[in-house]
């Protein structure tokens, strides 16, 4: 699949899944001019045909070039960046959850839901335009999830689809600042993710970012016999947006790669709130 078709599509499954975004894109674009994308993430499981190196042949086929890797080692993560074949394309950020770290009950919800070997097959960039190829967790086997890694239960639900889009503020015409973006996203009444304060790096670290909180979207869990019918409605955290500023470093050339300190935070704009729909909000 060509590589600018395959963004396309999957912006629009992106704005689908969170509406939100193609509001905070168009509101950035009237402020501050074109909106170019930085990066694009997904999360994935690391069981046989999920893992990082089953979903990346989807870039490495569009010309990417596999750049630096990052461990993640209290959250259980890890996860490599793609570098796009030329500047027209955004690079990639691509996790896994290292499901061995974890109880022996996270793993058997996690070998659960991936039993169809049906699922694990099949072009990699489809399947990332697909979204999740396994069944709907139950609401128990969500919250088993969630008890130990709000990643694991995110992915469990919204599957290998983009995790977050990323305005690439540098690239706004005039410049901005990454605080004039944010103080115009929160004037608006956007919500952003404050773990580790709403900006996160500096320039000195080549690389500022910010992100919105995950906006909430109503979802059916499966009954415990796995059909779909009269299933739970709850409400989970779906897709964020990003936002990044990169620096140049001495030689002028323009940071490329991600900050860890400032990643492990930015993961946590999916670790809101779970909402029975019927219910009251209970803060995770
Ligand atoms: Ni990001």
């Amino acid at each position: 699949m060509q590589a600018a078709v395959f963004f396309e599509r999957l912006w629009s499954r992106y704005v689908e899944m969170a509406p939100q975004a193609q509001k905070i894109h168009d509101q950035v674009e009237s402020s501050f001019g074109p909106v170019f994308n930085d990066h694009v993430a997904f999360r994935t499981f690391d069981r046989p045909g999920y893992s990082l190196v089953d979903i990346e042949f989807a870039f490495l086929n569009m010309g990417y070039r596999k750049a630096e890797s990052y461990d993640f080692a209290e959250k259980h993560l890890q996860a490599y960046s793609y570098l796009p074949p030329h500047d027209g394309l955004p690079r990639v950020f691509l996790s896994q959850l290292l499901s061995g770290k974890f109880s022996h009950q996270l793993q058997q919800v996690v070998e659960q839901l991936l039993s169809d070997p049906a699922h694990a097959q099949g072009d990699p960039a489809e399947r990332l335009l697909q979204g999740r190829p396994w069944p709907m967790p139950t609401q128990a086997q969500y919250q088993q999830l969630l008890q130990e890694s709000a990643y694991a239960a995110w992915l469990s639900v919204w599957g290998l689809c983009a995790n977050h889009f990323t305005v690439a503020v540098h690239q706004l015409q005039p410049l901005a600042s990454l605080q004039q973006v944010v103080e115009s996203l929160q004037a608006s009444g956007i919500e952003m993710n404050p773990t580790g304060g709403v900006i996160k790096g500096s320039a000195e670290q080549l690389l500022e970012q910010a992100s919105t909180l995950a906006e909430l979207r109503p979802v059916q869990f499966s009954r415990a016999d796995h059909s779909e019918q009269g299933s739970r409605h709850s409400e989970v955290g779906s897709c964020y947006y990003e936002f990044a500023r990169r620096h140049c470093d001495a030689q002028g050339q323009l940071y490329q790669g991600f900050v860890a300190a400032s990643a492990n935070h930015i993961f946590e704009s999916t670790t809101v709130q779970t909402r029975d729909t019927h219910g009251k909000e209970k803060p995770q």
